[in-house]
């Protein structure tokens, strides 16, 4: 191994030893990214929610180790955790990965250099959670993932490729995620949709069916924590859920239709423009309130040094899990009415004094969850700005 300038971080309880360098890339010796902290810290609160839950010893697969961090905190910092597999396919992540797992002391890791998706077959069923962190897109690993997976358990998928997720770049998403993106004001939501909507339609070849327990667009990624279940006819109705959201640009109206083979409306029924459609995506719930509240419990039990970050995406997410599809923009709308914006606090003291159902949402925070339609909304805009 070559002679590198070696640096140490600590995570929570772990501490983790890398060779130094001066950007975060891909061509780094061996990969560590300061900013997927808290990335990590949820990953932590999570699949020890999933634990308790599950009440049982759980095996774990970091599919795309680096450093070996994620998989060595898994091992120190939950409960309840009987082996864990951690996999990359560079012999120098490898290397660290095994110094780091001595460094801490610790025992029941085993270190492999595979291919991901050669790792998952060669290891079929026998990982109750599997997590997929790899650069970009998890696109090419799903289908092995979906394979491999054992019914109830925890898939842990992050995506980094947010602008074709997005719509910022629609082909990419056509090739990787079979699907159109749209970037709207709500395009981070679509994005996460339509990962969604990729992973479940992926999953369903093997029987097998989704249901999202969290999910967080943070900074340049995405990051799903999803439940895989088994059984084709529940598969069958899981797949109800997936659909389209085609959006109005001229008067902001949006509108969601389930199913895949679907007739869906090509005119604005508010305004009469061209509707664009995203999809197919998930329309299916993207928060299970029950799971996070088991995540926010276990801040107290972890130490996490994001615990006031997370707690605050926690709680955002807690409560848009209530909310529809989509969100309102206040400021897009207010600009598009050319009047200027209310305090957003009046808007929603409005809007629920009316009797919607508004959320907050993670995703930004001038959004507006709401089950009204974009002309009451604006009627209530435009009676309070004057
Ligand atoms: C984003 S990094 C992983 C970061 C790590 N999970 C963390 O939290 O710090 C992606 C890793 O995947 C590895 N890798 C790339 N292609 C791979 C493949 N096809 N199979 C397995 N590992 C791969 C790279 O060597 C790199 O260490
Ligand atoms: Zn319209």
């Amino acid at each position: 191994m070559q002679n590198y300038k070696i640096k140490r971080i600590e995570e929570g309880l772990t501490k983790i030893e890398f060779p130094e360098f001066e950007k975060v890339s891909s061509e780094a010796p061996v990969f560590y990214n300061p900013h997927m902290e808290l990335n990590r810290d949820l990953s932590i609160l999570a699949i020890q929610a999933f634990q308790k839950k599950e009440q049982r010893e759980i095996d774990i697969c970091d599919l795309f180790g680096g450093s070996g961090i994620r998989g060595i905190r898994y091992k120190n910092e939950i409960d309840g955790v009987g082996h864990v597999y951690i996999n990359d396919i560079s012999e120098t992540a490898n290397y660290y990965e095994q110094h780091n797992i001595d460094l801490n002391n610790l025992d029941n890791i085993e270190i492999s250099q595979h291919d991901a998706s050669m790792f998952l077959r060669l290891k079929r069923g026998e990982f109750d959670v599997i997590d997929i962190d790899p650069f970009g897109t998890p696109s090419p690993f799903i289908d092995s993932a979906g394979y491999c997976a054992r019914r109830n358990s925890l898939l842990c998928v992050t995506a980094t490729d947010t602008s074709a997720l997005c719509g910022t770049y629609q082909a990419p998403c056509i090739r990787k995620y079979n699907a159109k993106p749209y970037k709207s004001e709500y395009c981070h939501e679509t994005g996460i949709r339509i990962l969604a909507g990729f992973v479940a339609l992926t999953l369903s070849k093997y029987g097998k069916y989704i249901e999202v327990k969290m999910s967080h667009s943070t900074e340049h990624y995405m990051r799903l924590y999803i439940e895989v279940k088994k059984g084709p006819k529940k598969c069958d109705k899981s797949l109800k859920n997936i659909g389209y959201i085609s959006h109005c640009k001229h008067c902001l109206h949006r509108q969601t239709s389930k199913g895949l083979a679907t007739v869906i409306d090509d005119k604005c029924p508010v305004c009469g423009e061209k509707l664009i459609h995203a999809g197919p995506l998930w329309l299916g719930d993207l928060q299970d309130s029950e799971f996070i509240k088991l995540m926010i419990d276990e801040t107290e039990n972890k130490k996490i040094n994001t615990k006031k970050e997370a707690l605050k995406l926690l709680n955002l997410c807690l409560e848009e899990s209530d909310g529809p599809a989509t969100f309102y923009d206040a400021h897009a709308i207010c600009k598009s009415l050319k009047i200027s914006a209310p305090k957003l606090d009046l808007i929603f003291d409005k809007l629920k004094n009316e009797g919607y159902l508004t959320t907050k949402t993670h995703y930004n925070p001038l959004g507006i969850k709401c089950d009204a339609k974009i002309n009451e909304i604006k009627d209530i805009l435009n009676n309070l700005s004057k």
